[in-house]
This record gives structure tokens, C-alpha cells and sequence, in this order.
């Protein structure tokens, strides 16, 4: 008889420690963003761990990643287990990475006691979560889902220089491919399970470890333009102004005064803004900005939205300029399997972990999975609740105690 699998602490921290190492900025947090060479070498760092464990690895058409641990029957569909490496521009170091190398770790505590699971186990890395580099976010989840690549992606550039998604893409895939086989896009799974930090600071404050996640509210990005015209910035009396950037002020000033004061479960944020031509003398002849909007309700997203295009409009007959709008992402709020939330109860109750229900402020690539596998999330509580930042932090003792609730959902979802 085999003796049961247990987590290795030391190890997991070791691991987040290495891969914190591959792309780390200097104010302790990484910029390792979607298929540049920071994610190319932890993707390879990734492979490399998996091979010396003797898992099988493999890679679909969108650059996912999968380390596969063989089942008793391994022609059942995989339990999916794991989460991203990509990372924000100024990001942390556990945003993506924790549930990937929890994954691993719990990948690596069966295997250390030769636990041979019902059915096949695998660890998945998505490929670009985040969507700052590459629009949309949860491109690899979204394709792995849909079987296949969406056209419309074919152009998408990067927004740091420019380069195109589908040579990135297909350079991140060629570089591992010598090691590596091919995968198809969309297999079955038998349930998908992953574990995030919570990015907000609702665990941290009711000091429980274990956040439970049922579902994730809905997100829109919004493309935003104004269109006025350029002059002379020193001869120029407002009379003959069109101005696009006043219109973009003006028109912002009013949603952060309604939007969210109005409506507490919102969340509206501009991230981006961008004026040509950009000189210090002339008035600009474009005004743009991004807008991300959230809600748990898809009723109140459709207002909200429609509420902001009327602001902004407003704003450019104002300034007499043109403006246009234009939604580049719509993720529909999701409510994850209430088999998969049963399960993770039971095992939180049998390993003792205190536990809360919540739904996700953030999206994740188990929102798409949702929609493929029954799915949910484990949440661990963060420093501050504060993510998408450098300073991003988890306690030693909570980053371990996830995965000591990972491994038990595990072992559960195998039951
Ligand atoms: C994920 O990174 C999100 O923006 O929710
Ligand atoms: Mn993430
Ligand atoms: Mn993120």
C-alpha cells in the first residue's frame, strides 16, 4: 500500500521563488508579459520540471501547455488542474504563477508516492491570461474551448512593439517543439479545478484561507475615440478648437463622477489613453482611452454601457468633434458547477480548512473553461488585497495551506 500524498511546502515556495526570478523587475514583482521571451523561458523552465519528473508534456495550436501525469483508465478524459505564467507589465509573482505551481506541486506529491490516480491528471498553462500585451485576456482558454483559433485574432499586435500574435505564437510553440508534441485544441476534460490568489482583500480581512469561488462577474473592454482637429496650440482661440482631449476629460470626469459612486458593485476603470499627434504645440487631433468595466450582473453591464456611450457623446457634441465606441471584449458573468463547489466544500470540511463562497472580481481562464468541463475555483487570501502590482504578496503559510486544500479538492474530484 502506498502512503498518501502530502504536499511539499519547501518545494512549492522554491519553485515561486524561481520562476519569480524570470522576468523580475526591480520593484520585486515580474514583467513576464504573454509569449515574449520572459514567458518563453519559464514555459521552458516549466518543461524542463515535468521532464525530470518523467510526466509527459505536450503543447495545442495556442501554445497551452499540458504536463500529464498517466490514470489507471487513460482513456478517460483528464482532470485539468492549473492556471497562467504570463504576467501584467508591472505584475506580481503570484498572479498566474501560484495556481500553476500549486498544480505542479500537487502533480509531483502523487507522484512521489507513486499514487496512480483513476484517471489522468494534467496541468495546463494557459496562454495569455492577462490580455494587456494581446487583446483579448484568456486567449489560449478561449481558443481550447472553441477548437480552434478565432480569425479574428489573425491581425492583433502587441501593444508594447507592435509584433503580431500569430508569429508570436507560433515562435513561443516552435520553441519547444523539438521536445515536445502536439496536442489538439479541445479535448474532453472531466472537470477543470484552479487555485488564484483573490486580488481583493476579502479573505485577508476575515483571516480565512480558503476562499471557495462559485462564479465570475462579467467584463467589457471598450475602445474609445475621439476625432477633432489639429492647430496651432499658440494661436488657436477656443472659438476654433476642436479638441478630442477635452472631450476625452470632460467626458471621463462625468463617468468617474456616476459609474461607480452610483453603482457599488461596479468597477470602471481607464488603463490606457493615448493622444495624437503628441506634440507639446499642438492641439491633438485624437483623444482615445480604454475603458474596463465589470459587474456580476449581465442586466446592469448592458446599462452601464449604454450610460457611458450617452456621457461620452455628450462630451464630443460639446467640443464638436466625432466619437466612436466600440466593444472589444464581452465576458458574460459565469456561475461555476455547483457539483465541483460541493465537492470543494467536502474537502475543505475533511481537511479542516475554514472556508467563505465568493465570486471572482477578476477574470480567469476557468471562466471560458466553465463553459467546456465542470468547473470551479479556490481562492487564497492576499497582502492588502492588492494584484496587478509589483508589490503583490502571499504569506508563506497561505500559498502552502492552498495547496494543502488543492491536493484534498484533488483527491476528492477523484473519488
Ligand atoms: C485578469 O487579469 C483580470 O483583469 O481580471
Ligand atoms: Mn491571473
Ligand atoms: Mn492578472
Amino acid at each position: 500500500m502506498t502512503s498518501l500524498p502530502e504536499i511539499d511546502g519547501e518545494r512549492l515556495l522554491a519553485r515561486l521563488d524561481a520562476f519569480a526570478e524570470i522576468g523580475a523587475t526591480p520593484g520585486g514583482g515580474v514583467n513576464r508579459q504573454a509569449l515574449t521571451r520572459g514567458d518563453r523561458q519559464a514555459r521552458a523552465l516549466m518543461t524542463a520540471l515535468a521532464k525530470a519528473r518523467d510526466f509527459s508534456v505536450f503543447q495545442d495550436d495556442a501554445a497551452n501547455l499540458f504536463i500529464r501525469m498517466e490514470g489507471r483508465d487513460s482513456d478517460l478524459p483528464p482532470l485539468l488542474i492549473g492556471s497562467h505564467l504570463d504576467s501584467q507589465p508591472t505584475g506580481g509573482r503570484f498572479d498566474g504563477a501560484l495556481g500553476t505551481l500549486t498544480a505542479f506541486e500537487v502533480l509531483e506529491s502523487l507522484a512521489d508516492v507513486a499514487f496512480e490516480p483513476t484517471r489522468p491528471i494534467e496541468v495546463v498553462v494557459w496562454t495569455n491570461e492577462e490580455g494587456c500585451r494581446f487583446a483579448p485576456g484568456c486567449m489560449g482558454a478561449r481558443a481550447f474551448v472553441e477548437g480552434k483559433i478565432p480569425l479574428e485574432w489573425a491581425g492583433t499586435r502587441a501593444t508594447d512593439d507592435g509584433s503580431r500574435f500569430n508569429e508570436d505564437r507560433l515562435a513561443t510553440i516552435e520553441a519547444l517543439a523539438p521536445e515536445i508534441d502536439h496536442r489538439r485544441l479541445g479535448f474532453p476534460v472531466a472537470a477543470y479545478l484552479e487555485l488564484h490568489i483573490e486580488q481583493g482583500p476579502s479573505l485577508e480581512s476575515a483571516e480565512i484561507p480558503v476562499g471557495i469561488v462559485t462564479g465570475v462577474q462579467g467584463t467589457r473592454w471598450l475602445e474609445v475615440l475621439f476625432e477633432g482637429q489639429t492647430a496651432h496650440a499658440g494661436t488657436t482661440s477656443l472659438q476654433f478648437r476642436r479638441d478630442p482631449l477635452k472631450a476625452l476629460t470632460t467626458g471621463l470626469a462625468a463617468l468617474y463622477e456616476t459609474v461607480m459612486p452610483e453603482k457599488a458593485d461596479a468597477r470602471f476603470t481607464v488603463g490606457r489613453i493615448a493622444v495624437t499627434p503628441g506634440s507639446v504645440n499642438a492641439i491633438p487631433a485624437t483623444a482615445s482611452c480604454t475603458i474596463d468595466l465589470r459587474h456580476p450582473d449581465t442586466f446592469v453591464l448592458d446599462m452601464l454601457e449604454e450610460d457611458i456611450g450617452t456621457q461620452l457623446a455628450a462630451a464630443a457634441e460639446t467640443e464638436r468633434v466625432s466619437f466612436s465606441i466600440r466593444k472589444t471584449v464581452d465576458m458574460a458573468p459565469v456561475t461555476f458547477s455547483e457539483d465541483v463547489v460541493a465537492t470543494l466544500q467536502t474537502a475543505a470540511k475533511t481537511a479542516g480548512f475554514n472556508t467563505r463562497s465568493m465570486i471572482s472580481g477578476a477574470f480567469h481562464d476557468a471562466l471560458f473553461l466553465a463553459g467546456h468541463a465542470p468547473t470551479a475555483m479556490i481562492f487564497v487570501p492576499c497582502r492588502d488585497g492588492l494584484s496587478h502590482n509589483e508589490g503583490e504578496y502571499v504569506k508563506p503559510e497561505d500559498s502552502v495551506a492552498g495547496a494543502h486544500m488543492f491536493l484534498a479538492s484533488v483527491l476528492e474530484l477523484l473519488r
